[in-house]
């Protein structure tokens, strides 16, 4: 749906996008509800929508919620200012998002996606793509000059990169992947969930088309499942095609769920603030703490990344970190299982600091070393959290 026939549902102030994210973020993109003057959307529960006596729409916009919902396109709306992008689309969780864009690849067709990113997102991949015939190649995207010789040689649909990525921490050049894809026709798909709208644009630095999982730190409570797209291009035929398939195969955002969305982004901006505070001062600690082998995080200096998430991503690094722990699998559980108020629990981007073993989630097919926790740090009192983890640690 265009912006002006937005406007006429009557629930979006437009032209907001010149604002700060901040202030789109607190104001809901300058929501005002026409029919209450409420500063708050209303939920809109109805799946149906009447029409008049000429059999026209009551309300242009809304004839079956399938995909007609006021508060979804408010979500959307708002995500689409503050990535700076023509239009945004929903989805029922980060996957869903995902699965949308390389559905629009061909049977036979390719794919480049970074390796060492979600586990969820790659097991995926490689289970849809053999099913579709599809040429999967895996990179690592960290490093740009390997990136852009795989995107020249595979010519992909679709190239999708991860930054921050998870759990790794590997930073994307997402300029110098943007003029590779650019160059060999396809389409760049940037998942920027760890580093959020607050953090890092990636739109604005040539990708094709930027996804998050809503389900972390744009909602940021734990108790959404959301996805997300948006794109500066909505006349490409990948962006008409993911619009018509959410439109015809149904894979819509409830009106609850959209509500409580727009609720958690209002705060994203303060809560990616402190959160990000809380984790670079953590990785700080880490780093200097006997027991630990390695911290990954792109704040600190000594980051493979550091120059460029520096450059990137609007000075902080977000709260996505993963460390070493000295010895094996044991003794990273070992920690695990002393957190007294780390929340041993998966997910990242919510205002409680999480701990999550991830070995015993991706197993031995991901490489990911049995000594490995990644932590996603929340907004709690900092020294809360670095007492939980010397006490989790023994020092
Ligand atoms: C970086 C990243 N992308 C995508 C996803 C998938 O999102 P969802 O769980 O909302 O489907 C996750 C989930 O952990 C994630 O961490």
């Amino acid at each position: 749906m265009d912006r002006p026939a937005r406007a006429a549902a009557g629930l979006i102030l437009a032209g907001r996008d010149k604002e700060r994210i901040e202030t789109l973020a607190a104001r809901a993109g300058g929501f005002i509800d026409a029919a209450s003057g409420g500063v708050v959307p209303p939920i809109q529960p109805s799946t149906t929508f009447v029409r008049d006596e000429a059999y026209e729409p009551l309300v242009e916009a809304n004839v079956y919620g399938r995909d007609d919902s006021d508060i979804v396109r408010i979500g959307e709306t708002l995500i689409a200012s503050m990535e700076r992008a023509d239009a945004a689309l929903l989805f029922p969780s980060g996957m869903a998002a995902t699965a949308a864009v390389m559905r629009t690849v061909p049977n036979g067709g390719a794919i480049v996606a970074q390796s060492g990113i979600y586990w969820g997102t790659t097991k995926w991949l490689r289970e849809f793509c053999q099913r579709r015939a599809i040429d999967l190649t895996e990179v690592d995207a960290g490093d740009a000059q390997t990136f852009a010789a795989t995107i020249e040689k595979a010519r992909p649909q679709v190239a999708l990169v991860e930054t921050p990525s998870n759990p790794w921490l590997k930073i994307v050049d997402i300029e110098a992947a943007a003029k590779a894809c650019g160059a060999a026709g396809s389409l760049l798909v940037v998942d920027s969930t760890a580093a959020t709208p607050v953090l890092s644009r990636p739109l604005e630095l040539g990708a094709d088309i930027v996804m998050h999982s809503a389900t972390k730190s744009l909602n940021g409570h734990s108790d959404v499942l959301a996805g997300v797209l948006a794109t500066k291009d909505t006349g490409s035929p990948a962006w008409q095609a993911i619009a018509t398939d959410r439109h015809d195969a149904g894979a819509i955002l409830g009106a609850f769920e959209a509500w409580l969305l727009v609720r958690g982004i209002r705060t994203l901006a303060l809560r990616v603030e402190r959160a990000s505070d809380n984790a670079m001062a953590v990785a700080l600690h880490l780093a200097s703490h006997p027991r630990i082998e390695q911290v990954l995080y792109p704040g600190l200096p000594d980051h493979e990344g550091h120059d460029l998430a520096a450059r990137q991503m609007n000075s902080r690094f977000g709260s996505l970190l993963s460390f070493l722990v000295k010895g094996g699998r044991d003794e990273a559980l070992g920690v695990c299982g002393r957190f007294s108020g780390i929340h041993r629990a998966t997910s990242l981007g919510g205002v409680e600091s999480l701990a999550e073993h991830r070995h015993t989630v991706e197993g031995d097919v991901t490489g990911v070393p049995e000594n490995l926790v990644r932590l996603s740090v929340g907004i709690e009192h900092v020294d809360d959290l670095i007492e939980d983890l010397d006490r989790a640690l023994g020092g």
